[in-house]
């Protein structure tokens, strides 16, 4: 756990509900964008879950429900998703989007993931997309998962690598914390984006929850935009944690570090638009399998 005495998960979990609340309308606006950034790791993330036709699955920090009505339509009529979240904002978009699109085996749970109160053994598959790190207890959120999982099936986790390999969210997270004039903090402390992308690390958190046959692959996964300005424009209304840090700013100084970061994540532009790099790792383990 976090080693700064300060550090309160509740407070932390209570603040970071209230960030999503105030993000959700921009990562749901920004779906088409996350949806094909993440389209191949996210088929990638079913197939290691075993979603198939007639799979109940758990799809937990759901968000606004891109990759909940993806998995939906895979598990078709006969199966169903249950996307949890700790927002209720967030949540209550992924239930419009389900209506819009027409997918009716879906339900949601408003839910921390450390405490997503269902009872044992009753899905098939559990999925949990970008939304781990922001847990400051992983394990705890991974023996929810095992728990309400039947034995014999499959959670499957996505989330960022280290920060080497995931440069532009550095870019940001560095820029934001020097304009708060804060030091920038352990890349892997909990709760960070970074705070379970260390090599190794999700395979022992998914050990530690009684998960068997762990494993874990690294996964290129470069966000195609046309520009480093649309990037950041994407960022600006739907990344919870940057947003928070630059809260902390005066309207002048928030503005040079905006202008700033688009200038860093102007490497990154190329003759086909902007490719900003992004590595993410799936981990994915079994309960009770044979
Ligand atoms: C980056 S978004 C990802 C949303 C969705 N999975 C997707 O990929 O589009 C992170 C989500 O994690 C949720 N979240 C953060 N902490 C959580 C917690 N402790 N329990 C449940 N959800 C949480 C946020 O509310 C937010 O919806």
């Amino acid at each position: 756990m976090n080693e700064d005495a300060s550090f309160n998960p509740e407070q932390f979990k209570a603040n970071t509900r209230e960030a999503w609340n105030m993000a959700a309308g921009g990562w749901n606006e920004h779906t088409p964008q996350v949806h094909q950034w993440l389209a191949a790791a996210t088929q990638l993330m079913f197939d290691l879950a075993n979603i198939k036709p007639g799979s109940r699955v758990l799809d937990v920090a759901a968000g606004a429900g891109d990759q909940a009505l993806d998995a939906a339509r895979r598990a078709g009529q006969t199966g169903y998703v249950l996307a949890t979240d700790i927002s209720a904002t967030i949540l209550d978009l992924a239930r419009a989007n389900a209506k819009k699109a027409r997918v009716n085996n879906i339900d949601t749970k408003v839910a921390d993931a450390e405490n997503l109160g269902l009872p044992a053994a009753c899905f098939d598959a559990a999925i949990c997309r970008l939304g781990l790190m922001f847990c400051p207890n992983p394990v705890k959120s991974l023996q929810e998962m095992r728990h309400a999982l039947k034995p014999g099936s499959r959670a499957c986790v996505m989330v960022f690598s280290q920060p080497e390999k995931n440069p532009c969210i550095g870019i940001l997270l560095r820029t934001a914390f020097k304009y708060a004039g804060l030091p920038a903090p352990d890349p892997y402390q909990p709760g960070g984006l970074f705070s379970v992308g260390k090599p190794g690390r999700l395979d022992e958190l998914f050990v530690s929850a009684g998960f068997e046959g762990v494993s874990s692959r690294a996964l290129s996964a470069p966000f195609s935009l046309p520009s480093a300005n649309a990037y950041l424009e994407f960022i600006r209304n739907s990344a919870s944690p940057i947003i928070h840090i630059l809260n902390k700013v005066n309207e002048p100084d928030r503005a040079s570090a905006w202008a700033e970061m688009e200038e860093k994540l102007g490497i990154f532009q190329t003759a086909n638009g902007w490719q900003g790099p992004n590595e993410l790792i799936l981990t994915v383990g079994g309960k009770e399998l044979i």
